[in-house]
């Protein structure tokens, strides 16, 4: 698949430590809107240039919408169909998610590929359909525990990644990629920031150019060992999970 022609993302540079928050399904209107505030706030005073987006349930994108428009933080969706629109009960459009001012949006997240099926080739897809809408899609790639042990990391996140690479150099320095080892999410078990990095080395070779195309870490990640992570040469910055429903600790591993 190369026909590249229609897509209207932006490129994405490397420069600026791009700190996502992945909300999965949590929050209420209350909940979300003291969050957001908190964000919005800490935000304003963070002592660092890092981007902060957050990643909330579709039907919270208005609220999102409305409380970040107009603020540095960015917001985003958790999936996206790979159809424009039609008769695809449940599903959500990318020209849907850019109707609530949408700029970013997950897709491959593990918790997708594993209890929805999505396969690799679905996977890039969607991140075509999120391109041609001019949304930045963040691909997450990423092993399972036993894959890991049989030493099989590198070869699954290469699989994961050859259908998304396969849409050409043009798209691919206009996504995001997460490297989320499935064993880290949600455990508190974090990758070494060394084992992180071996991943990050193989992922920035895969990709066409030094400058665009962020690879991103997630998994566990909490604010004493943002730092550590993000300070390894092929770390872009992190999708953070459960951190990032707790103002402080998202703020703290921005900062
Ligand atoms: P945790 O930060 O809760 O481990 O979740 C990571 C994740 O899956 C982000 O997409």
């Amino acid at each position: 698949m190369t026909d590249t022609k229609q897509i209207t993302a932006p490129l994405i540079a490397r420069s600026q430590c791009l700190v996502m928050g992945n909300w999965k399904m949590n929050g209420s209107m209350s909940f979300n809107n003291q969050l957001l505030n908190d964000i919005v706030m800490g935000a304003a005073s963070l002592a660092t240039s890092a981007q902060l987006v957050v990643c909330v349930p579709s039907p919270y994108l208005a609220q999102a919408c409305e409380r970040l428009s107009g603020t540095p933080v960015q917001w985003g969706a958790q999936d996206v169909s790979v159809h424009t629109k039609g008769a695809f009960t449940g599903e959500i459009g990318a020209g849907m998610l850019t109707d609530f001012g949408c700029r970013w949006v997950l897709v491959g997240h593990s918790e997708r590929r594993t209890l929805h099926a999505e396969s690799d080739a679905v996977v890039a897809q969607k991140a075509l359909a999120a391109l041609n809408a001019g949304l930045t899609p963040v691909v997450c790639v990423g092993e399972s525990l036993q894959e890991r042990d049989a030493g099989l990391a590198e070869a699954v996140i290469k699989r994961q990644l050859a259908p998304v690479l396969a849409l050409g150099a043009e798209a691919v320095m206009r996504l995001v990629v997460a490297y989320e080892p499935v064993w880290a999410i949600g455990t508190g078990r974090t990758a070494s920031a060394q084992q992180a990095q071996d991943i990050h080395a193989v992922i920035r070779r895969l990709l066409p150019s030094s400058d665009h195309t962020p690879v991103l870490y997630g998994g566990s990640v909490k604010p004493d060992n943002a730092k550590t992570l993000f300070a390894m040469p092929d770390i872009d910055g992190g999708l953070i999970g459960g951190a990032s429903l707790v103002a402080t600790d998202f703020l703290a591993i921005a900062s």
